[in-house]
């Protein structure tokens, strides 16, 4: 299969180039393809001719969106929607991450969000992502979009941080009032390659590790793993104020995937493989 990827230096492109890594892939950065350059991604996609073009790029700065809206939009939005374009004219799949901030997250936590439930963006990020979305649906047959969350893997990401905060201090607070499932990134790629394999219908899946937890919970389960003597103090989302409003509850439903046999591990297990790695 002949695979263009974009973005291809992030985090969830590290795992996807090595998941991927006996197919024949055209890697790109935004110095070789710059996702918001219409021009440029049509030229390029043409030339190419991919059987895929998995899209890894992205603005990814959750609270930096707040101020850079427009280049977020771009990225966001824009460069979705130049790509949906080019892979319909040219007859590629589309396969498009987007996140759990496309939901309002303030439903109760006794209920997660399913892929049809409805959207409601509180930050700017979130907004982006989900314009992302609504231009691929509009410009494209072929896509799937995977509604992803909590990311960690190879590049700098929550549970690292933790553990680089813990070797200088005794405590570390962590907001307890956000749930939600973090995922690793090499079990996105497996997802993403298992539905690839598996030719399934076209259309938005949510794609996380199974399994619910807290931010505090999860640090503390990131401690214990490590053996880390440094003390997790619970605080609530108020006391920790960022510029990005974050949802409460991201819990996502995997009910769809699952019922079309993609084997998904827990956040537990894929936790426990990043630390022994
Ligand atoms: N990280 C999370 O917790 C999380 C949660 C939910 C969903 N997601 C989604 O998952 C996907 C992957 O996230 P990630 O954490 O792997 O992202 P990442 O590490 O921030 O990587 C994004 C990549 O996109 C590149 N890029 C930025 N603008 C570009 C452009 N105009 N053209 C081409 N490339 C461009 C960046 O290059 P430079 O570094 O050179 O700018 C970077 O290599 C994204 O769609 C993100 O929205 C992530």
């Amino acid at each position: 299969m002949k695979i263009l990827i974009t973005g291809a230096n992030g985090m969830l492109a590290n795992a996807i180039k090595e998941e991927l890594k006996n197919e024949e892939l055209i890697c790109t950065d935004v110095a070789d393809l710059d996702i918001t350059n219409a021009e440029q991604v049509d030229e390029f996609v043409k030339k190419v001719n991919p059987e895929y073009i998995i899209n890894c790029a992205a603005y990814t700065a959750v609270d930096k969106a707040e101020e850079n809206e427009e280049l977020a939009y771009r990225i966001n939005a824009i460069g979705p929607k130049n790509l949906a374009i080019s892979a319909n004219e040219n007859n590629a799949i589309l396969v498009h991450i987007s996140t759990d901030y496309v939901f309002g997250g303030d439903r109760p936590v006794d209920k997660d969000y399913s892929e049809e439930d409805e959207k409601n963006p509180q930050a700017v990020y979130g907004t982006t992502k989900l314009a992302g979305e609504n231009f691929i649906k509009e410009n494209c047959s072929k896509y799937y979009i995977f509604r992803t969350a909590w990311l960690y893997g190879e590049g700098h990401n929550f549970v690292r941080t933790m553990l680089e905060l813990a070797k200088t201090k005794n405590e570390v607070k962590v907001v307890n009032d956000q749930h939600g499932s973090p995922t690793y990134a090499v079990d996105l790629a497996s997802i993403i390659h298992q539905t690839i394999n598996k030719k399934l219908e076209y259309g938005i899946y949510n794609a996380t590790n199974i399994g619910y937890t807290t931010w505090y919970d999860f640090t503390k389960m990131i401690f214990e793993l490590e053996n880390v003597k440094c003390k997790v103090i619970p605080v609530t989302s108020e006391e920790f104020k960022s510029p990005a409003k974050r949802p409460k509850n991201s819990q996502m439903s995997k009910d769809k995937l699952l019922k079309n046999g993609i084997i998904i591990p827990t956040y537990e297990d894929a936790l426990r493989r990043y630390l022994s790695k």
